[in-house]
């Protein structure tokens, strides 16, 4: 899985995705990640890549031409000849979910599209963008956290970045329920004991016993979850 990053900051992505389990797993090529610096693309001699909105109003847009050309220098370097799709961060798009993270997950190549300042010149965004993902309702400062998240949560979905396959499988959301409780040693801790099914060995009553604790989870803390079982 090749992750492309178009952005003003790739040191953040660098930074952010190059340690822990998504570290591991560039260093051992399950993904790539891939941080493309707009502004080398700029064909402005001071280097600028935003320019005032037409029409007036506070801040800076972002100009078509060095995004364009950096997206050019990505779909260059892309063997496979499908068009890989282009998500666009931003508040204006389709909240990113799980099942959003599994579906991006089949692909080969993603580029994602991180604005700053007041936003993008609406045409390089008709031209290239085929998402426009959000991840929730709040205005971040630019799309780089949202490329983050989202690529730290499809790596995760790819094959061998997780040494413990169990672990894709049962977790939150798997089915639509929140994870259940997790317990390790020591069996007393200030005097709030393990639950006793915990220790009995016994795997049925054992899953029995996580099933409704998700339940029971999913019913107290996220409610509007049970909608799409029932
Ligand atoms: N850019 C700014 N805020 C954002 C958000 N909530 N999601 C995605 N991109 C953003």
């Amino acid at each position: 899985m090749n992750f492309h990053v178009l952005t003003l900051f790739p040191d953040m992505i660098k930074d952010g995705l190059g340690t822990s389990i998504t570290g591991r797993a560039i260093d051992s090529g399950k993904i790539t990640l891939n941080a493309v610096n707009i502004r080398d693309y700029t064909l402005e001699k001071h280097g600028h890549v935003d320019d005032y909105p037409y029409g007036g109003g506070a801040g800076m847009v972002m100009q078509a031409e060095p995004i364009y050309r950096a997206y050019q220098s990505v779909i260059e370097g892309i063997k496979n000849k499908k068009r890989p799709r282009v998500l666009y961060m931003t508040p204006q798009g389709k909240v990113f979910n799980q099942q959003m993270a599994r579906e991006l997950a089949g692909e080969e190549d993603l580029i994602f599209l991180c604005g700053h300042y007041e936003g993008v010149d609406e045409r390089i965004l008709e031209m290239i963008v085929t998402d426009n993902v959000s991840i929730g309702d709040y205005v971040l400062t630019g799309g780089e956290l949202p490329a983050m998240v989202m690529i730290d949560s499809i790596s995760r979905l790819v094959d061998g970045v997780l040494n413990n396959k169990d672990s894709a499988e049962y977790e939150s959301f798997s089915d639509n329920l929140l994870e259940y409780p997790q317990y390790t040693r020591p069996e007393e801790f200030m005097g709030r004991k393990v639950p006793e099914v915990l220790l009995s060995g016994h795997h049925a009553n054992i899953e029995k016993w996580r099933k409704e604790q998700s339940l029971k989870r999913t019913m107290e803390r996220r409610p509007d979850l049970l909608n799409n079982i029932l």
